[in-house]
């Protein structure tokens, strides 16, 4: 299939685009470089020994995009491009609701104008906000939440389902990540923060190479284990992965689907810290600290109806998601900037 993928510089959309080009796919990518680096690309053509067709092109550029589908005749597309910061975007909401609901907004409008009526959306377990039952189904009914950048997420999957149920021709998966990390295994590729890591991977990988003196653990007296949140981790390349079965679904004609991506087993911060010394060797120095505002304690997936209907599965573990971390921020201290 010919597949524009939006936000296809960045982390999780560049490895989605080697599985993509892998799997015998045409890729195009649009991305307007805010939070990513052409080098991603580069890289994708390094690892699949394929081109990637990209357009620096922002999603909410209407006569760009036109120009895009004008010159490519598409069967999908893979909706990645979208401000990701929860912090941020408590900041900065009206940047948030413009890029993310405005971007998508006019992307859907220029393909039904150019007859691709496919899609498959980045979205995220933020949407069942706390959840109602654990491990997490797609039946959990949708929850608050705590942030513009979720509330993104839950407006976008209204406004595609909406859109589906108006016009029956679209096929709309809207896939609810949980919490990936990792990176592709030839250590080449990976995520690239700005600044100071919002997420705990990320910051666990500068403080073991020595950008930051200590992990700060946002709370322990959670009603988990061990006190500490507990959370989904899933490779990004499994996730990846479970893009192109997607795509498999929307080929058959699913109208709108939905499907948690994660591996179903919960690991809590202090388990991924010592997971990491493990696969590393490195030590992890760490501190507690209160709880970060809007956090759940607990928030796993049940991933059962993606193995069911899609045949997907993640293959990795926590240590080879902490491994791979680990091997990208060791080759690439300062990520794509080097
Ligand atoms: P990322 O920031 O690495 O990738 C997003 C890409 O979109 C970037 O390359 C950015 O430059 C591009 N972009 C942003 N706004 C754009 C615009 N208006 N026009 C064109 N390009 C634009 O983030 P990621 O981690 O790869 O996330 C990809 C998607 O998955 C996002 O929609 C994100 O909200 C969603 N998601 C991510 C996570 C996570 O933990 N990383 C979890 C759930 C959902
Ligand atoms: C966060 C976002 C979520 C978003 C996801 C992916 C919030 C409230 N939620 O999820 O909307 O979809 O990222 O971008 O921000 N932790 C520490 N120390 C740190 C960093 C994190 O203890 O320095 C803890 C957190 O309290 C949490 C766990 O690690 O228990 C995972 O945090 P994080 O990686 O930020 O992901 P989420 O909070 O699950």
């Amino acid at each position: 299939m010919k597949i524009l993928v939006t936000g296809g510089a960045g982390y999780i959309g560049s490895h989605t685009v080697i599985e993509l080009q892998q799997a015998g796919h045409q890729v195009v990518v649009v991305d307007n470089l805010y939070n990513a680096s052409e080098k991603s690309i580069q890289r994708v053509t390094a690892i699949t020994g394929q081109a990637v067709h990209f357009y620096q092109v922002d999603i909410r550029d209407r006569e760009g995009l036109t120009r895009v589908m004008e010159e490519h005749q598409f069967d999908c597309c893979i909706h990645f491009a979208g401000l990701k910061a929860v912090g941020e975007s408590v900041a900065k909401p009206l940047e948030y609701y413009d890029n993310n609901i405005a971007g998508t907004l006019v992307l859907l409008d220029v393909m039904r104008n150019h007859g691709c009526k496919n899609i498959i959306f980045s979205s995220s377990a933020t949407v069942y906000g706390n959840p109602a039952v654990i491990p997490i189904t797609e039946e959990c009914p949708k929850g608050q939440c705590t942030n513009p950048y979720g509330q993104t997420k839950s407006m976008i999957e209204q406004i595609m389902m909406d859109m589906q149920k108006a016009d029956p021709e679209w096929n709309v998966v809207l896939l609810r990540y949980f919490n990936p990390i990792g990176a592709h295994p030839s250590g080449t590729m990976g995520e690239d923060p700005n600044g100071i890591p919002n997420n705990l991977m990320p910051y666990i990988t500068q403080v073991a190479i020595g950008k930051r003196p200590e992990l700060g653990v946002f709370g322990d007296d959670y009603d988990t284990p061990d006190g500490t949140g507990v959370r989904d981790y899933i490779h990004v390349v499994d996730l990846a992965v479970g893009h192109v079965k997607a795509l498999a679904a929307v080929e058959k004609g699913c109208g709108l689907a939905i499907y948690n991506l994660g591996t179903g087993k919960g690991y809590s911060v202090l388990d991924v810290a010592h997971a990491f010394e493990e696969a590393s060797g490195v030590k992890i120095p760490y501190s507690i600290k209160p709880r970060r505002a809007g956090d759940i304690a607990t928030c796993y997936s049940d991933p059962a109806k993606a193995e069911r209907e899609l045949g997907w599965k993640a293959q990795y573990g926590i240590l080879e998601m902490c491994r791979d971390s680990w091997n990208w921020q060791k080759n690439n201290p300062n990520g794509y900037r080097d």
